[in-house]
């Protein structure tokens, strides 16, 4: 969602997930895309809690510190949304312009959101002629809450920055994948990205994104399933499950597998009904970001409990490293963090 249409080269990207605030700059070169900046900083558990944000006050702080720790002058920034304050449907509607669906999308799409349209924002990404030629089309329909949009737009702004454009997770990560891999003609590419409360899950088809879905589950149930095995309190199970600290006697093993198997089941469930909507298909590959992803032997998980085979996103496969304090060891590691941030960075107003 754009707020205005000024053009602007420079923005940097700003990912408000539950568990961290992630912060990215990058310019696009005639050899390609360069990081400029790249920063993380860490937020209570209950600062946001399930896309919400409950501590306005302690997540602009740390906006704030991230960007002057980050040396970062830019001001208008690109940031996004995920869970259940967004809505991503699927819809065919009569075949019209861009510009046509653009003035008439309000009307257009009040069936399918279960809000008043008054109390979202919408927009939308035609996605081709429907095959059966009875003069439709498809059209990815996304409605974001206002008031959750405001609460964002509030802490970006009282954070000293200028919000541009709201973003979703998931269209974030089709740029990502975009500028690091080639399209591979007719094939599906499912995005996986497991954050700290939620996995979003979509599936690419010839570079765009033609199914989404979110799951309430990701790192946490994780830590939450350890603390419960073990006892032990949320930090301690934490710092376990990342290694922190090392495995004194009981092992959290046994839960890592136990929150795995349900995430993998969801996973499959999720990529079973899209494909049960496009008949004589398969999804080709999966490929995971987000900190969740670094979970001991998820991956390999994953690939044996769906059957496809599963690969780490690397945000920045195609992106050369400019800012001098980036220290490119500790980036690798950093890397499932970024990948919405990446794909967020690459936006610039006036895009669809
Ligand atoms: N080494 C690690 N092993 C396992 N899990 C990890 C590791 N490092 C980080 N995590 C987990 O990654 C999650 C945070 O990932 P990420 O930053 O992508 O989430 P977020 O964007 O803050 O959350 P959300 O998108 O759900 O709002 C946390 O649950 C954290 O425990
Ligand atoms: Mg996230």
């Amino acid at each position: 969602m754009n707020f205005s249409f000024a053009k602007n080269k420079n923005a940097i990207a700003l990912d408000i997930g539950s568990s961290s605030v992630k912060v990215v700059q990058m310019s696009q070169t005639k050899r390609g895309w360069e990081l400029v900046k790249a920063g993380f900083a860490e937020l209570p558990p209950e600062a946001i809690v399930d896309g919400s944000i409950i501590d306005s006050m302690t997540v602009t702080n740390t906006v704030k510190d991230l960007i002057k720790e980050q040396s970062i002058s830019v001001k208008d920034t690109v940031s996004s949304l995920t869970g259940h304050s967004v809505i991503i449907k699927k819809v065919s509607f009569p075949a019209m312009s861009e510009e046509e669906l653009a003035d008439s999308i309000q009307w257009e799409a009040e069936q399918y959101i279960p809000f008043p349209i008054i109390d979202v924002n919408i927009d939308f990404q035609i996605l081709g002629a429907d095959t059966e030629g009875r003069g439709q089309m498809d059209v990815m329909l996304v409605a974001v809450k206002k008031d959750v949009i405001n609460d964002y737009t509030n802490v970006i702004k009282e954070a000293g920055l200028n919000p541009v454009v709201i973003d979703v997770d998931s269209f974030a990560l089709e740029n990502m994948m975009e500028i690091n891999y080639p399209v591979v003609p007719g094939e599906n590419t499912a995005m996986v990205n497991i954050g700290a409360s939620i996995t979003s899950i979509s599936v690419i088809f010839g570079g765009l994104t033609i199914f989404t879905r979110s799951i309430p589950m990701g790192g946490n149930q994780f830590t939450e399933e350890i603390q419960r095995q073990l006892n032990i309190s949320f930090k301690d199970a934490e710092d376990l499950k990342t290694g922190k600290k090392a495995e004194a006697g009981a092992s959290a093993s046994q839960a890592i597998e136990t929150v795995s198997t349900n995430l993998a089941f969801e996973v499959k469930r999720s990529l079973d009904f899209f494909l049960g909507g496009s008949q004589g298909s398969y999804v080709n590959k999966i490929y995971l970001s987000g900190g969740g992803s670094k979970t001991a032997g998820l991956p390999a998980f994953m690939q044996d409990k769906t059957s496809i085979p599963v690969e780490m996103a690397d945000p920045f496969k195609n992106v050369a490293i400019k800012g001098k304090e980036i220290d490119r060891e500790s980036l690798k590691g950093m890397a499932p963090f970024f990948g919405v941030a990446v794909g967020l960075a690459t936006r610039r107003l006036g895009d669809r």
